[in-house]
């Protein structure tokens, strides 16, 4: 087989289970590290080339290797930097859809264009506009940073006048969205991929559970109450045909009483889709590959209850029965994701109760805050 080469923008645990999957679709990888970013993650797995502020496209492209196509595993990546390299070769998934999800207000009126519901929400620049919109959407409301927002930094949920009075001199000027707290009974995600040949396809719904912002639990199938997963089958395959994109796209929701709203899109491969590395014939990750690659898509199913459970400043191997540890080889810190447990079986009661097995093996009461996030 001809040697492929992906080059992969960023050096964290996405990149690495990205190259790992794809060393036996016979891929070679090299990796571009911004700024100070650590490149622990891909040690071992191909050239990685860091770059600074405004680096040029041309050198880059040459350093790392001449690639068939150029990828990102975050979304943070100045799209400058990916319309320039698109001059040498394909950038996978586009610069217009990662600088519309980079942005929450962006995002948010990209959803609505393509008829996909969204929780109400208003825009503010300050702390004076936050408090008309909390005026106008009411309490609880979340208030979020349009940019550099994730695992639940750079926002705050505020129930009363009280909590809202005290960010007054927190909330500096910039761009925020200010959106109406959703009653939500789940929370979900889906992964869908779309190949440059046009051909998409998703994996099961799956439900998440968060602790202080930070995903801990997901579990798929999540159980499918009201058509849920088609609603959200309908409206991920809506944005991958409406962007054209391709790649894998993943959608996060709040099942509320009243239907699907989506909260946030991730331009890459997501954390929520880490159990199909075990419990999916083909995984988000080799999707990706194929994707990018005009490969064609491969199985997406779940033949049995799969569960992951991350590894939050935490990384010791637990002795109920898994179907494997993933760790990434980063230094411990608390909060740290620093790998997950995968588990299958046959009924969701007794993979809940091993979930919950390896919750208790591995937050013991000595165990670092698992949400101080670093
Ligand atoms: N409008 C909302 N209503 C209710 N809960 C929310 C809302 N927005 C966010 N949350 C809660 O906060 C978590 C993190 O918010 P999210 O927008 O997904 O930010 P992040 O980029 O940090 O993941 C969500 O998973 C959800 O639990
Ligand atoms: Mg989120």
């Amino acid at each position: 087989m001809a040697e492929r080469r992906v080059a992969i923008i960023g050096c964290g645990q996405l990149a690495q289970m990205m190259a790992q999957e794809g060393r036996s679709l016979g891929i070679t990888f090299s990796f571009v590290a911004l700024g100070e970013e650590s490149t622990v993650c891909v040690q071992d797995l191909g050239e990685v080339v860091r770059v600074g502020d405004s680096p040029d496209a041309g050198s880059l492209y040459r350093e790392l290797g001449c690639p068939e196509v150029i990828t990102t595993e975050r979304e943070d990546v100045p799209p400058g930097l990916l319309r320039a390299l698109q001059e040498f070769c394909p950038v996978y998934p586009q610069a217009d859809a990662v600088e519309k999800t980079q942005h929450r207000l962006r995002e948010k009126l990209a959803l609505l264009e393509s008829g996909v519901p969204v929780a109400p929400f208003l825009p503010a620049e300050n702390y004076h506009d936050v408090c008309a919109a909390i005026g106008y959407l009411g309490y609880p409301a979340f208030i979020k940073a349009c940019e550099s927002g994730y695992d639940g930094k750079n926002q705050w949920r505020v129930d009363s006048v009280a909590q809202l009075e005290q960010l007054r001199d927190e909330l500096a000027p910039g761009s925020y969205v200010v959106e109406k707290g959703v009653p939500f009974s789940r929370e979900v995600s889906i992964v869908g991929v779309r190949s440059a040949s046009g051909e998409t396809r998703s994996y099961p719904l799956t439900e998440n559970r968060h602790e202080n912002g930070t995903l801990l639990v997901s579990r798929a199938p999540a159980a499918d109450g009201n058509g849920e997963l088609e609603t959200a089958q309908r409206y991920l395959a809506t944005l991958l045909d409406d962007w054209d994109y391709v790649g894998v796209l993943t959608m996060e929701c709040f099942v509320t009483r009243s239907g699907i709203l989506v909260n946030e899109l991730a331009p890459r491969v997501h954390n929520s889709g880490h159990w199909t590395l075990a419990g999916a014939p083909v995984s988000q990750f080799a999707n990706h590959l194929r994707a990018i690659l005009g490969m064609p898509l491969g199985d997406t199913t779940c033949a049995q209850p799969a569960a992951m459970v991350n590894m939050l400043g935490v990384d010791t191997i637990p002795r109920t029965p898994n179907e494997g540890v993933w760790l990434y080889g980063k230094r411990r810190r608390p909060g740290r994701k620093l790998g997950h447990v995968i588990m299958l079986d046959e009924s969701t009661e007794s993979l809940d109760r091993r979930v919950e097995e390896v919750l208790a093996e591995l937050y013991t009461s000595d165990t670092p805050e698992r949400s101080a996030n670093a």
